[in-house]
């Protein structure tokens, strides 16, 4: 019901970046942190960069444009999750897009986990004999001024689930690859060691109805 919701309210204009689920571990703010930053406070996974262009639909850049990002860690938890165990604010930055429109910001790459399915979930789930877990994600909303927000995740390619998601919120444009770059320049422009894993994700954002722009 949550992804028909989505369909009827977000319908796609051509050339835009498809939106999705908020999903329920959208729970705090996230910390403002520069380009570039480790997200990753407890370096539970493989360490990965993620990066992207902020574009118009007509393909103009979007510098500070802003882009929230959360995640799980590689055991497939949120910080949320466990309070105890992870840093506050674990996997979870607002970034703003530099002059240009790209944004980058260094991770680990998620992975799959099940949702919380104690209760009507759970019993929903097995009433329908099937199962919580939903694929590797990161999730974003992403802002600028003039155009409307986008909230949606990039799905990690290979994931397993990626057919079945719990929770329906797949979309084949939005899946993409950790691919391992061997590029020393890259390597030391995004500060990381090379080589290097890249998950790379364009957001290209509305200007119509729902926008600022005057
Ligand atoms: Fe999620």
């Amino acid at each position: 019901m949550t992804v028909l919701v989505d369909a009827i309210n977000h319908r796609k204009p051509s050339g835009t970046t498809d939106s999705t689920v908020l999903g329920p571990f959208h729970m705090v703010e996230s910390p403002h942190r520069e380009l570039g930053a480790n997200i990753s406070l407890d370096h539970n996974g493989e360490p990965c960069v993620f990066a992207g262009q902020a574009r118009s639909s007509d393909g103009t850049p979007l510098p500070g444009a802003r882009v929230d990002v959360w995640q799980a860690n590689g055991a497939g938890y949120y910080d949320v999750q466990q309070p105890d165990v992870q840093p506050e604010r674990n996997l979870r930055g607002l970034f703003v897009a530099d002059d240009r429109g790209p944004f980058w910001l260094r991770t680990v790459v998620p992975r799959y986990y099940p949702i919380p399915d104690d209760g009507p979930v759970g019993q929903l789930l097995a009433a329908t004999d099937r199962h919580p877990n939903r694929p590797a994600h990161i999730h974003l909303i992403a802002e600028a001024d003039g155009h409307a927000p986008l909230t949606t995740h990039v799905f990690v390619e290979g994931s397993p689930y990626l057919d079945s998601d719990t929770v329906f919120g797949v979309k084949r444009s939005l899946i993409r690859p950790v691919v391992v770059v061997d590029d020393p320049l890259r390597a030391e422009h995004y500060g990381v060691a090379n080589p290097f894993r890249l998950l790379e994700f364009d957001v290209i954002l509305d200007p119509g109805p729902g926008g600022t722009r005057p």
